[in-house]
């Protein structure tokens, strides 16, 4: 049993997500085991969990599945039984076709169906339920992201005693765009049944806070507007605490692996495989419509017909897991891709050298380390990204300052990256140049190239994941765990930046 079990059983610290950190397999005959789950959820909060001890509230990943609850790496995972309408309703539905849509700036149409509310109302109420009956007395829990936002105000109703906090791991849509929603203000109500709701950016909450005093207002009981003090909501008596909390990696870990003689050989024998070219540019994506696959994917061929780069010595490879391939938008925006890729392998090969890799798979850590090691530029540029933490990945595994980052000005993390070469997505000859400009200052006597890595490195190396999940907790009122002298002195900067500005 971990530390943070008590003799009940219960929990003192949960975390509650739509999916556990691992998905169950099930094979033909029956035999049960256990892969990793995909997302940059799951990235960030496994390594803060492996420290902590706890439990872990989620889905297994696939409908219908009777699991018992176990333990795995000290953690107790409890399972969510969905059914496969539920899937269907609530995950496919109400989660991946009406809120991530209308959360990412509407890149696709959000599609609104009351049968899928109903749905994702009911599934939240189980997942609050699961947790009441698994926290000890005045446990915490945390709720993450926009599957679950109604289970902070389920959960406060059913069990008042317990400290909640939630974080959302995508954007906060503009008000604009959030007032489409039929269910707007049950939503606001839920996140507001937390004691401390956090989003990756200042941009979010000023979103919410804006949303909370306009939807729920008449429940608001603070001062001007009932927006109470700054970072604070007050809303039925309670003080609901607002915060931006901009996600990280395990950064060490990962500069530790690139730095691996393994990696270090498997990456040479990448560039060897690709026939050693001059370049290598790199994109490493979930499947999904908000990654501006398809926009990077048209400024290669651009550059290409316009004779800029050569596919004599010039490779893109594009790794993309598998993700939602029931919903819609993600059918045909993988056709998209995929004809994409035909194209300009029909156009630009010559036998055995296509100038596009694209693997359509899930890749191991160390392999992965190995292509973000390998890759001289790296392409990050969603159309809309809550924080994107592969553009962090990147960075932690240029470990010699090599390399450059191209990244969108609409992912999060360009509020922290900005020595990468920013871009504007829709602006294809603006994703040209920067693409070109990176090729250029990619070469391995760049001194600028050298510079603008290190600051990048300066950055992802202190702001790390233990560092964002010590700040939530400790702004949750969760006694602060030890800090490193690096933290330390990371905070102090932090401070007096904020200070001076
Ligand atoms: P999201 O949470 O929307 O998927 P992030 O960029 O924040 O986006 O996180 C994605 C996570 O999934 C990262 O940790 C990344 O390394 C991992 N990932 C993405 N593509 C692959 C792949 N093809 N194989 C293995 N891991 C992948
Ligand atoms: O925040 C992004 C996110 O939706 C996470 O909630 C999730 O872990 C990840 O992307 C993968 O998505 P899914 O669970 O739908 O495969």
């Amino acid at each position: 049993m971990s530390e943070f079990v008590d003799d009940t059983g219960a929990s003192d610290f949960i975390v509650v997500a739509n999916r556990l950190p691992v998905d169950l397999v099930e094979d033909s005959e029956g035999n049960r085991s256990w892969k990793r789950s995909p997302g940059g959820l799951v990235t960030a909060l496994e390594p803060m969990l492996r420290g902590r001890d706890g439990a872990w509230v989620g889905w297994p990943g696939v409908p219908d599945a009777e699991v018992e609850p176990f333990e795995q790496d000290g953690l107790l995972l409890h399972p969510v039984r969905l059914t496969a309408s539920e899937v269907v309703d609530y995950y496919e539905g109400f989660s991946n076709a009406t809120l991530w849509p209308l959360y990412h700036d509407v890149v696709a149409p959000p599609v609104f169906h009351r049968h899928w509310w109903h749905a994702y109302v009911r599934v939240n109420q189980r997942f609050a339920e699961e947790v009441a009956q698994v926290a000890a007395p005045g446990a915490t829990v945390w709720v993450q992201d926009y599957q679950l936002q109604l289970v902070p105000s389920q959960l406060r109703k059913l069990r008042p005693d317990l400290r909640i906090g939630f974080f959302l791991h995508i954007p906060f849509p503009p008000t604009e765009l959030f007032i489409q929603l039929p269910w707007r203000t049950q939503i606001v109500e839920g996140l507001l049944g937390a004691d401390l709701v956090g989003f990756h950016t200042p941009g979010g909450v000023r979103n919410f806070r804006w949303l909370a005093a306009r939807l729920a207002g008449s429940r608001l009981t603070g001062g001007a507007g009932g927006t109470g003090r700054p970072g604070e909501i007050a809303f039925e008596g309670r003080s609901v605490k607002v915060g931006a909390f901009p996600i990280s990696i395990d950064s060490k870990e990962l500069d530790a692996l690139a730095r691996s003689p393994e990696v270090q050989a498997r990456a040479a024998k990448i560039r060897e495989d690709l026939g050693n070219p001059k370049r290598i540019v790199l994109g490493v994506d979930r499947l999904d419509y908000t990654k501006g696959i398809s926009a990077r994917l048209r400024a290669f061929h651009e550059l290409l017909a316009d004779g800029r780069i050569d596919a004599a010595d010039t490779v893109m490879i594009q790794l993309a897991t598998p993700s939602r391939e029931r919903v819609e938008h993600y059918q045909e925006m993988r056709d998209e891709i995929e004809l994409s890729v035909g194209r300009i392998n029909g156009e630009y090969a010559t036998v055995g050298h296509p100038p596009v890799h694209y693997l359509h798979q899930s890749l191991p850590r160390d392999e992965l380390a190995a292509f973000f090691v390998a890759a001289d530029v790296m392409l990050v540029t969603p159309l809309r990204d809550g924080m994107n933490l592969v553009a962090k990945e990147y960075v932690a595994c240029k470990t010699d300052n090599s390399g450059a980052l191209v990244l969108s000005e609409f992912a999060g993390a360009a509020g922290e990256l900005g020595a990468a070469f920013l871009v504007n997505p829709h602006d294809l000859d603006g994703m040209k140049n920067a693409l070109a400009a990176a090729l250029t200052i990619a070469a391995p006597d760049s001194e600028d190239g050298k510079r603008r890595m290190r600051a990048l490195r300066r950055q992802v190396m202190t702001h790390d994941v233990d560092r964002w999940a010590r700040s939530f907790l400790e702004a949750l009122g969760l006694p602060a765990a030890d800090k490193s002298p690096e933290d330390q002195k990371a905070d102090e900067d932090e401070k007096a930046d904020a200070e001076s500005s």
